[in-house]
């Protein structure tokens, strides 16, 4: 289902390092007591991550990242406030989720309309383009409605009637960045349950599905990961109700009803739970292994709407779901389909009609309404969209489709990369700035032109982009590390000392596979990075979306009732084609249909698991 394209690379060199990323958890012993009405205590906390770049000796470009939370009581319209350390910082106006302006190294951001009220436990997400020279110091402290964010309440002003509102970030510039962290930002400890926070996976525990815990749990050493939190496939409409596939399968209320279980199980943290919506009409376009049950020639399209996304939408908003973090991962494959595969005649329909932005957008509209429902639009991997060909009009498109949806933007709250695919998460030894002997390792074979080694740095870019074609900069990304790890014996253990450029890359790199166009039950795959809220900038969470196990495509051509076709890139003795430089597929033999457990493939993820199991 993972269809991936040659890529259409361009073929010059474009100067983007990522040389830098900080990210700050402001605290501070600094006592403020300050006020700014009778009844509200302002408290606040600030994360402040850069991602930088030199263009010349001592001199460079940046892009900020702030997000504010409000830790203290209720702000209705807000002004922030920073000092830059260096003369030579500066911000390029316009800036976005503010409106920005700087006075010599003052910085002043004042609330847009829509990000004017912060509940408390609430955050918003601001940022700006900038330039610096010398060098890019964090700012030491910031300042929300002129109370220093140093992430804890401030005593309650009637209990503290001497507190001073005088107390402003410049009376207090012994602020202590690396003093006490604050709790992380966007915890949200105290937003009240079922409200829609920023990032719905900061302080919440993950949903075990019994279905895939129990087929986990059987095999042996699968315990040791039974009880990760792995995703619900809504892979047809019959998937929704439960016994209706003429299995015993559990439909989405008897999930939702065990997460509501698994909730009150859990003391005070809330709940996420996972559900993939993954139905449109002529699905994975490029590829058989997935094919679904609906056409668009066949009316697909309305069913979709009226059999799919309308009862599904009608299950998530029953109020006994209202305390539930609802993930939703909408529609993985589709509109990077229509950017890379219109030679392809069933994407090519999916495009002329608009069946796959209709549907898209349907789903978000249903989705995005519910407010414990939150929303990630599916966007590949950076070995099918890291070129900046692809990657530019990928965001273009996705900004088309969310600008069409009711409530715009806002329908979206983060993109979802790797789904069920395989690309490492970070290549430890070579970045896309890594020259061998003079050449850069975007011209070996393996990465071939791309802008991107691996997901962390495509998801973080592509998030950069989504933001500057107009989403807000509250979007998180999601990567899905199910079965990224590439552990075991065969992982190198440290950078190639080739001077070959093919050589180091092939020496150096962890992700092991043969093209990084192959995409189905890759051979020496591991269980990747366990999923974790808040693990880098820019990312809400690492997933487990595709649930290990559940084979990717079946290695021969197998009858079946739901609509899966016989892919030849899940066949180990098929020699390639052009989409993945004509070599071999590296899919493991004697696999089941798409979804279907295979057995050895999770054993083999379990030994190849990385971070190793304990
Ligand atoms: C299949 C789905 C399955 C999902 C999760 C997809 O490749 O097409 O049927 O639910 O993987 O394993």
């Amino acid at each position: 289902m993972r269809f991936t394209p040659r890529s259409g690379a361009a073929r010059s060199l474009v100067r983007r390092g990522l040389v830098a990323v900080s990210v700050l958890a402001l605290g501070s012993t600094m006592a403020v007591a300050a006020a700014t009405s009778a009844s509200a205590a302002v408290a606040c906390s600030v994360t402040y991550s850069t991602n930088e770049w030199t263009s010349g000796p001592g001199n460079g470009g940046f892009t900020a990242n702030l997000t504010i939370t409000n830790v203290g009581d209720a702000v209705d319209g807000w002004t922030f406030a920073f000092t830059f350390p260096n003369s030579g910082q500066k911000v390029t106006l316009p800036g976005w989720s503010a409106n920005w302006s700087q006075s010599g190294t003052k910085v002043t951001a004042t609330n847009l309309d829509w990000n004017k009220s912060l509940a408390p436990g609430a955050s918003t997400s601001i940022g700006f383009n900038g330039t610096w020279s010398g060098s890019n110091p964090t700012p030491p402290s910031f300042s929300l409605n002129g109370v220093t964010c140093n992430g804890t309440s401030s005593p309650s002003p009637s209990a503290s009637p001497s507190a001073s509102p005088s107390a402003s970030p410049s009376a207090s510039p012994s602020a202590s960045p690396s003093s006490s962290p604050s709790p992380s930002p966007s915890a949200s400890p105290s937003a009240p349950p079922g409200s829609h926070v920023d990032n719905p996976y900061a302080g919440a525990t993950g949903y075990v599905n019994p279905d895939w815990s129990a087929k986990a749990a059987s095999e042996p050493g699968g315990s040791k990961v039974a009880n990760v939190s792995t995703a619900v496939w809504l892979d047809r409409i019959a998937a929704i109700t439960s016994g209706s596939a003429g299995d015993n399968h559990m439909g989405l209320r008897d999930h939702l009803d065990e997460a509501v279980r698994q909730d009150a199980a859990n003391g005070s943290a809330p709940l996420t739970v996972e559900v993939v919506i993954y139905n449109l009409p002529n699905r994975d376009c490029s590829a058989l292994a997935s094919n679904g049950e609906l056409l668009i020639a066949e009316n697909g399209l309305n069913r979709y709407k009226t059999e799919y996304i309308d009862p599904i939408a009608a299950i998530m908003a029953d109020p006994k779901y209202k305390n539930l973090r609802i993930v939703s991962i909408v529609e993985i494959d589709s509109l990077p389909n229509l950017i890379t595969n219109l030679n392809v005649a069933k994407c090519s329909e999916a495009k002329s009609t608009g069946a796959y932005v209709q549907g898209v957008q349907y789903a978000l509209n249903k989705l995005h309404a519910i407010s414990n429902v939150y929303t990630y639009v599916d966007a590949g991997h950076h070995g099918w969209l890291g070129w900046d060909t692809n990657l530019g009009p990928s965001a273009d498109l996705f900004a088309e489709t969310a600008r069409g949806t009711t409530a715009g933007y806002a329908s979206v709250d983060g993109f979802i990369t790797n789904t069920a695919n395989y690309s490492a998460l970070t290549e430890p030894y070579y970045t896309i700035d890594t020259k061998v002997n003079g050449t850069s390792v975007r011209q070996s074979r393996w990465v071939d032109w791309n802008q991107y080694v691996d997901e962390l740095s495509y998801a973080q870019a592509f998030r950069n982009t989504l933001i500057s074609k107009g989403f807000p900069s509250t979007l998180g990304m999601l990567i899905d590390t199910s079965r990224n790890g590439w552990g075991g014996t065969a992982r190198p253990a440290r950078a190639s000392t080739s001077t070959d450029v093919n050589t180091f890359v092939d020496e150096s790199r962890i992700d092991r596979r043969i093209h990084a166009g192959n995409w189905c039950n890759q051979s020496g795959a591991g269980l990747g990075e366990r999923p974790k809220a808040n693990p880098a900038a820019g990312l809400d969470a690492y997933v487990w979306i595709k649930p290990p196990g559940e084979s990717d495509g079946s290695s021969s051509a197998i009858p079946n009732d739901e609509g899966k076709g016989f892919d030849q890139m899940c066949d180990p003795t098929y020699r390639g084609n052009e989409r993945n430089g004509n070599n071999l597929t590296g899919a493991l033999a004697n696999a089941p249909v798409s979804g279907h457990w295979f057995s050895s493939q999770f054993q083999e993820l379990l030994r190849n698991a990385y971070p190793p199991l304990s």
